[in-house]
């Protein structure tokens, strides 16, 4: 089969307008905070336990379509020795892989940050697609401050990602394009809108530039949300503002958008998407979700590393995935929560 064939297929089996996507790729350092958090220590055993967890969790393709590894991830095998991509694949979720290696200072624009990781990527690729991945996710971040991002930061996280984006696509890997815009700080809803905005606006030059094929990826934004320390917004508000944005930015020819929840709780994550589904009509693209901590944080409590504790922790993941699936159909409000 070419490698076209191979990412249409993928987006086929990732886009159903009702499924979302679960980010479950956290970096060995940051699962180490994340279990700290709950009072585990982070052993390549309980990492395994608590992937196998979410994973296996009953019915949660339902409204999970794929899920992103780690690298780790992609060589574990559950109690019973199979592969835990294959524990996916047999839920009906397709198995990704978050190919990025984390991000540090870009020189010469202070404030701004830069993704490493390109090198030998085209091997690596192939590597997870061996293995079982079909789509892959690399993640550049922008901090918001009176001078962040500068031209240089954008110009240079763009680039990134066009080209990582082409080298996915040279390989029939579907591309997650994920440009996170921080939410901290103290910015309000305006000054978040004009700096996604131009984020925006510069990661789809640059994926024309690079020639990658925008049917075949998948677009993983911030939502338009005043800093945390600034106060909230409603979920009218937010999810004007994003739409408003992403309208003017985002090609149509772009299947889906799948936000990241960024550090929003899971109840506002859940309230903003639903919010944005109720405005659909003047979105081209399906809107979804590719949350980690908006999922996963009720989960990985009720769990906090105990086995008699799995259950409960698949039914409360399986339940937020279940409301923002809601969300995807514009069918969720707060009473819904319990
Ligand atoms: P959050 O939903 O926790 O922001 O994580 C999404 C993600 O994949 C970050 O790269």
């Amino acid at each position: 089969m070419s490698l076209a064939n191979d990412m249409d297929r993928t987006i086929a089996d990732l886009i159903d307008g009702r499924r979302g996507i679960l980010a479950a790729d956290e970096s060995t350092g940051t699962i180490a905070k994340r279990f700290e958090a709950v009072g585990v220590s982070s052993t390549e055993d309980a990492r395994r336990d608590y992937r196998t967890l979410l994973l296996s969790a009953p019915g949660l393709g339902d409204y999970v379509s794929g899920v992103i590894l780690y690298e780790e991830t992609l060589g574990q095998a559950d109690a019973d020795g199979r592969p835990l991509p294959e524990v996916a694949t047999g839920q009906g979720i397709v198995p990704g892989i978050k190919v990025d290696k984390g991000k540090g200072p870009l020189p010469g624009a202070p404030g701004d940050m830069i993704t490493y990781g390109l090198d030998g990527l085209a091997e690596r690729l192939e590597s997870y697609k061996s293995r079982g991945a079909r789509f892959a996710k690399w993640r550049e971040v922008y901090p918001i401050t009176d001078h962040n991002p500068t031209d240089l930061g954008l110009s240079a996280n763009a680039e990134m990602l066009a080209r990582y984006a082409a080298t996915c696509q040279a390989v029939g890997i579907v591309p997650i394009v994920e440009p996170e815009v921080l939410i901290d700080g103290e910015h309000d809803l305006e000054r978040s809108a004009a700096v996604n905005e131009r984020v925006w606006h510069s990661v789809y030059h640059a994926l024309h530039r690079h020639g990658v094929k925008l049917e075949y990826t998948i677009l993983k934004p911030s939502m338009v949300t005043p800093g945390k320390e600034a106060g909230t917004a409603s979920p009218e508000q937010v999810a004007e503002e994003t739409l408003k944005i992403l309208r003017r930015t985002v090609p149509a020819a772009v299947p889906a958008i799948h936000f990241l929840s960024g550090g929003q709780s899971a109840t506002d994550a859940t309230a903003n998407l639903n919010a944005l589904n109720q405005l659909r009509d003047k979105a081209p693209w399906q809107l979804g979700f590719s949350y980690a901590r908006a999922l996963q944080e009720p989960a990985m409590k009720a769990w906090a590393g105990k086995p008699e504790n799995v259950n409960p922790a698949q039914k409360k993941l399986v339940e937020r995935a279940r409301l923002n699936h809601l969300a995807m159909l514009g069918e969720y409000n707060a009473s819904l929560e319990t």
